[in-house]
């Protein structure tokens, strides 16, 4: 199979690598790629954007199948037009990755099948959107109702942080996305994300893996697109997550579906664990990065029959086998990221850091020659497999030790909920 893979984050080398390793691969393409990804993959350079040429390349290249990873192209109905053009391709349809693209229209899905969510309204102007904050007061949360990558949303523990975000959101800090903004009760628990394959109708579930939104240690600072991940996520017992099967993914699928718009793709379900029991937060449609940088590390399974019975709606019958192990990643961002951060910043040591039990997966960097620049905010994901997270984590920090990039920092205490529930 002739495969493509579409981005340039570490989630799609994470994908690509993943892939790489499977006997039904005869040729892996990636657009744009990065730095990274070259040693796998042919890099293609290429404006994702622009789905004539991506189609283009398909029937250059005889492509058998796509694999879209980044949500702009999912939202951007690149499946859409990719499969009209007769290529399979593992992407949702433009109807579907509504769910990521509208945070209003998953409500709407979540209040239509009973889906346990916080209580929200939408606004489209900033004197009712006001009214509403001081009538329920805080903590509350306010989010761009559109895609903002991972920074449209602010959770307010004072009702004047409340009304500083809707006043931005309001002024066009977020762009077109702020243009209606979602006020949310505000939900208190543990995060977890769980992956579930779904082709229309039959479901796979993959795994659960929690992330590190925020940019510094203490989960302090600024949210961020994320900052390390683990998975498998304990804090998601057998029976909670068989409760977020029954009473969060499955009526997802089957709204969907009744609504005639079938989802086929990864479900990334981003929930809280209440007191009351798990409630959604939010829907991707897309894998999650750098979740699926853990992932593929644990995947003893092949993941490219997967992907495509999901794409060909033939996921009957598939299982999927994990390692007895945990893997965790961290991110090296360019200092001042989520903010304004240089460019061209030169890395050295990034192909020391791997090892047996060590992988380091790119996202933004490039290649100078024999030189390894950081073009991007998230640059290097260090990603290790161990018996323990505790190993996990030692084994990364190990790896990141061996890189020298002043311009560079990342988290040092990715894992920490789990390590100090194990009493590390
Ligand atoms: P989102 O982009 O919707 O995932 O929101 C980003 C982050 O904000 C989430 O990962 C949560 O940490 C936090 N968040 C979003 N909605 C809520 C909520 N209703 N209650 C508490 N925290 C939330
Ligand atoms: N790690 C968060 C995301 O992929 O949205």
């Amino acid at each position: 199979m002739r495969v493509l893979v579409i981005g340039s984050g570490g989630r799609e080398h994470a994908l690509a690598w993943k892939i790489a390793q499977s006997p039904l691969l005869s040729k892996l393409f990636i657009a744009p790629g990065n730095g990274g990804t070259g040693e796998i993959a042919e890099n293609v350079a290429l404006d994702i954007t622009d789905h004539a040429s991506v189609i283009a390349l398909c029937q250059a290249e005889k492509i058998d199948f796509v694999v879209v990873g980044p949500d702009a192209q999912v939202v951007a109905g690149l499946g859409d037009d990719v499969r009209a053009a007769g290529f399979d391709c593992f992407c949702p349809s433009k109807a579907a990755g509504q769910l990521e693209g509208s945070k209003g229209f998953t409500k709407a899905l979540c209040d239509e099948m009973g889906i346990p969510t916080a209580a929200y309204d939408r606004f489209d102007n900033e004197a009712a959107a006001l009214a509403y904050l001081y009538a329920q007061g805080a903590p509350i949360v306010i989010k761009a109702d559109g895609l903002a990558a991972g920074k449209g949303v602010t959770v307010a523990m004072s009702v004047e942080e409340a009304e500083a975000a809707i006043i931005d959101c309001f002024a066009g800090a977020f762009g077109q996305s702020g243009a209606e903004v979602v006020i949310e009760e505000f939900m208190e628990g543990e995060e977890v994300s769980l992956f579930v394959l779904c082709d229309g109708a039959d479901i796979l579930p993959l795994t659960t893996a929690q992330d590190h939104k925020r940019a510094f240690d203490g989960d302090i600072g600024p949210n961020t697109g994320g900052m390390g991940a683990y998975s498998p996520a304990p804090v998601m017992t057998p029976d909670i997550y068989q409760e977020t099967l029954d009473r969060v993914i499955w009526p997802t699928v089957r709204g969907l579906a009744a609504r005639g718009t079938p989802y086929q793709g990864v479900l990334y379900a981003g929930l809280m664990l209440t007191a009351t029991g798990p409630r959604l937060v939010e829907y991707n449609a897309r894998f999650g990065d750098p979740e699926t940088q853990v992932m593929v590390m644990r995947m003893a399974s092949d993941i490219l029959p997967l992907l495509h019975a999901t794409a060909k709606g033939t996921l009957a019958g598939h299982d999927v086998v994990w390692k007895d192990q945990y893997a965790l990643t961290i991110i090296m961002a360019t200092k001042g990221y989520p903010g304004s951060y240089s460019k061209g910043s030169e890395i050295a040591g990034a192909a020391t850091a791997g090892s047996d039990h060590v992988h380091v997966f790119h996202a933004g960097t490039r290649r100078d020659g024999a030189r390894l620049l950081a073009e991007g905010g998230r640059v290097l994901n260090v990603t290790a497999l161990g018996s323990s997270i505790l190993e996990a984590q030692q084994r990364v920090y190990a790896g990141v030790d061996k890189i020298v990039w002043p311009e560079g920092f990342c988290r040092r205490d990715i894992g920490w909920r789990e390590l100090a529930r194990s009493g590390v």
